[in-house]
């Protein structure tokens, strides 16, 4: 495998546990033959009917679903060997944006980046303050620094999610549908700093079901239907 890569599948089959599953012993089929690769700074859309897999794709990503058939690597992890320890050690590498931010509720917005910086390994306050208006910065967040999340818009807890994702400056960002809830305005917001973070060299994986934001800002886009996964040319579908 190509090491210069910062994803690779090949050959890849995902199932879901499927510990309700009487008839399997490997759990639901979702997605099979799937072959990706991804090198640095690209910005890669994942498309497709509800359940046609994407969030499934991502977790197994970033080892919320375990991989157990064909090959798979992110940022030099191998995620069929990667054990249930390993897992923090990954995430520290790559940077995750869920849909629902899955914010701290009970702390504002510096406490919610210093919460993830004590946790994945920052000691010196001072690092800590600079890289923390350094990522508000980038997200325009500057003067939010005291806001608890609900005094937050939608886009602006968005942003949030995205500043606590890059603030380890990964080599990747997973992003599962991170203009869903979003106004057009606000999701073009969005989308303007992740064109800026992969000028950068961080490449970003994102599912989404927003069809304006693909035409708007061209990219490699993969098509999840019937279990696998095709890339498409979005100018081409008009
Ligand atoms: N924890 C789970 N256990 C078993 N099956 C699951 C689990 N999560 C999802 N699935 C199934 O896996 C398939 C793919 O779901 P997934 O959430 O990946 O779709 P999706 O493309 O992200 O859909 P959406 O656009 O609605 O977010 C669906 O058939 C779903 O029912
Ligand atoms: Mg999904």
């Amino acid at each position: 495998m190509d090491e210069k890569k910062v994803i690779e599948l090949e050959g890849v089959s995902i199932y879901h546990s499927g510990e309700s599953l009487r008839n399997s012993h490997r759990g639901e089929l979702v997605l099979s033959e799937v072959n990706l690769s991804v090198g640095g700074g690209e910005l890669v859309y994942l498309i497709g009917k509800v359940g046609s897999g994407k969030s499934t794709l991502l977790k197994t990503l970033y080892g919320e679903v375990p991989l157990k058939t064909g090959k798979g690597r992110i940022v030099g992890f191998d995620l069929r060997r990667l054990r249930r320890s390993r897992i923090p050690y990954l995430r520290r590498k790559i940077g995750i944006v869920f849909q629902d931010h899955q914010l701290l509720t009970d702390r504002d917005v510096f406490r919610n980046l210093h919460y993830v910086m004590k946790a994945t390994g920052w000691r010196d306050e001072t690092l800590i303050r600079r890289r923390i208006a350094e990522v508000l910065e980038l997200v325009g967040l500057h003067n939010k620094e005291y806001k608890m999340p609900f005094e937050l818009s939608g886009g602006e807890q968005q942003r949030l999610a995205i500043a606590r994702a890059v603030v380890n400056s990964p080599a990747v960002i997973l992003a599962d549908e991170p203009t869903g809830n979003l106004d057009p305005a606000a999701a073009d917001e969005i989308m303007r700093l992740f064109a800026t973070i992969v000028a950068g060299g961080c490449s970003i994986v994102m599912s989404t079901h927003n069809i304006n934001v693909v035409e708007d800002y061209p990219a490699r886009t993969l098509l999840f239907s019937q279990g696998r996964i095709e890339e498409i040319d979005v100018a081409a579908l008009g």
